[in-house]
């Protein structure tokens, strides 16, 4: 026999989702499709996987082991870990500490994104919300624990853009050991820092590509490479 793409599975294993959550989440409307699990966190770290599924619109994350996919170590909420929508772009990374930080949307009807800490031994942690300072509209691209800091990368509509809309690329970063703020703050980053990213030929009027799509890091090298487009 043949063959021109050959993939050797060392492991597989099935996870859907059970009736009543399929059929929970086409009661509100969702279609057959949207009800299914779809996996939008997958992390080795020591001996174990840790993955979440949109789990038919209702996100929930398991830990399994290196050697047993279908061993289920744990399983938590994916809410803030996993985005409802398949189709929204998240990211995460799991530290050295064992601490979670998830990039995605957080609420059913996406209109919600956040960075959000959990896990670990840190108190949970999240950007403000509703506020388009922090995070517009964001699609994220990946995420990276680097020293002291954990860094995302995502465009997103520019604020600072004020004729019409476009998406600007950006860089952001929170410090590992951010306790938040005080009183009504307390949930929230004091370390929180962005930065747009400037890919562009340059002239009188520079040419932008303002859409990151997808990173690289190499760390022997401290560097990080990304890939642009165009709006279009
Ligand atoms: C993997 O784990 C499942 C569930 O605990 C168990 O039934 C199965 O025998 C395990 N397979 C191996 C190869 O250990
Ligand atoms: C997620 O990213 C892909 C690739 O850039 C894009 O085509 C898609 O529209 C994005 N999803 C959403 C919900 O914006
Ligand atoms: C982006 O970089 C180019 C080339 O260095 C420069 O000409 C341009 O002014 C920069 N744009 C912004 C918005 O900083």
């Amino acid at each position: 026999m043949s063959c021109d793409l050959c993939i050797l599975v060392s492991q597989a294993t099935a996870w859907g989702s059970d009736e009543d959550t399929r059929r929970s989440c086409q009661s509100k409307g969702k279609t057959e499709e949207e009800c299914q699990n779809y996996v939008r966190v997958l992390i080795v770290y020591g001996k174990k996987v840790f993955t979440c599924g949109t789990n038919a619109f209702s996100p929930v994350c398991s830990s399994r082991q290196v050697g047993n996919l279908s061993k289920i170590i744990d399983r938590i909420n994916g809410v803030a870990r996993c985005p409802y929508d398949p189709r929204h772009n998240s990211t995460a990374v799991i530290t050295s500490r064992g601490e979670l930080y998830a990039a995605t949307v957080i609420d059913f009807s996406g209109r919600d994104p956040a960075i959000y800490r959990s896990l670990g031994n840190v108190p949970p942690l999240r950007t403000a919300q509703y506020n388009s300072k922090w995070l517009n509209e964001p699609n994220f691209i990946a995420a990276y624990d680097i020293g002291l800091f954990t860094y995302f990368f995502f465009r997103e509509n520019a604020v600072e853009h004020d004729c019409g809309k476009t998406v600007y690329s950006r860089v952001a970063r929170v410090c590992k050991n951010d306790i938040g703020g005080r009183f009504l703050l307390e949930d929230t980053w004091t370390t929180f820092m962005k930065a747009r990213l400037n890919c562009s030929r340059a002239g009188e009027i520079p040419f932008y590509y303002n859409e990151l799509q997808s990173t690289f890091y190499l760390p022997e090298q401290d560097l990080i490479y990304g890939v642009f487009t165009t709006n279009v």
